[in-house]
């Protein structure tokens, strides 16, 4: 396998916002000139066409052209862990056919931007985790949290976790998301603060609750203004060891 230049964006939870930070950062770093793709190497819950899969999110999103089952190989039906909806559809996959089937995509671009599936423990194939195919990867990861109370524990186990498995962490994000329970959440003042001082990870900013439609750009403008790029654009611009 070539060594695959890019960051995977795992997150402490479905529906952190994965999608919504994995298309800004890419649109934001596209606006800059860098040539970053997006490839969501498996997804489950909504067929493709319905415009609502997250490869289709991801394309609209950032405006990049490709097809969607390009961007996802892999889709399954059922809103079930990738390894279970795959079963439904009776398909079986490995982790190898996940990284293969993304390989064509990843050569179209300077470096990539892949979005997980779930968290880091989540079962994708009969005997793989999340992790398991970001190690497999051998990119480094940025967390996605809620803002919110809990996000302390669920941001700490998901570090601890990657560390175990010797994946570097470029930093964490906080989404507010689009509940309305962090308004009056007083644990959002300090929680940045201390996930960085019990885990050392770097803390990358905060994503705003989005009130209107979220388009390019919006979630451009949005990015520019609220997360520190400097550490993405490193993590995919720098050469790594085994690529040189
Ligand atoms: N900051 C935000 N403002 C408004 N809506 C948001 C925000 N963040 C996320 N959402 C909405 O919350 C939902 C979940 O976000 P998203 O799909 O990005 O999560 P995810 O982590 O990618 O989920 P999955 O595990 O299914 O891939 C989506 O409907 C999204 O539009
Ligand atoms: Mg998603």
């Amino acid at each position: 396998m070539n060594v695959i230049r890019g960051l995977f964006v795992t997150g402490t939870d479905t529906d952190v916002g994965k999608t919504i930070v994995t298309g800004g950062l890419a649109a934001a770093l596209r606006a800059e000139n860098l040539n970053v793709g997006v490839w969501k190497p498996v997804q489950s819950g909504t067929l493709l066409g319905s415009g609502e899969t997250d490869a289709e999110r991801l394309l609209q999103y950032t405006g990049i052209h490709e097809r969607a089952e390009d961007v996802a190989p892999f889709t399954f039906q059922a809103p079930l862990t990738p390894m279970l909806a795959a079963k439904q559809d009776g398909v079986d996959i490995t982790l190898q056919e996940i990284i293969s089937a993304g390989q064509p995509l990843i050569n179209r671009y300077e470096s990539v931007l892949i979005e997980g599936a779930g968290g880091v423990a989540v079962p994708l194939t009969e005997d793989s985790l999340v992790v398991d195919l970001i190690s497999e990867l051998r990119t480094p990861a940025l967390i996605v949290a809620r803002t919110g109370l809990g996000t302390i524990n669920h941001t700490l186990l998901t570090v601890s976790y990657l560390q175990q498995h010797e994946i570097p962490i470029v930093g964490f994000i906080l989404n507010d998301g689009e509940s309305d329970e962090i308004y009056n959440d007083s644990s959002i003042a300090t929680n940045a603060e201390l996930i960085e001082r019990y885990c050392g990870i770097s803390f990358l900013g905060r994503i705003p609750r989005f009130m209107d439609e979220i388009n390019t750009e919006l979630l451009i403008q949005v990015i520019r203004e609220k997360i520190h790029l400097a550490p993405i654009r490193q993590a995919l611009t720098v050469q790594s060891m085994e690529d040189e």
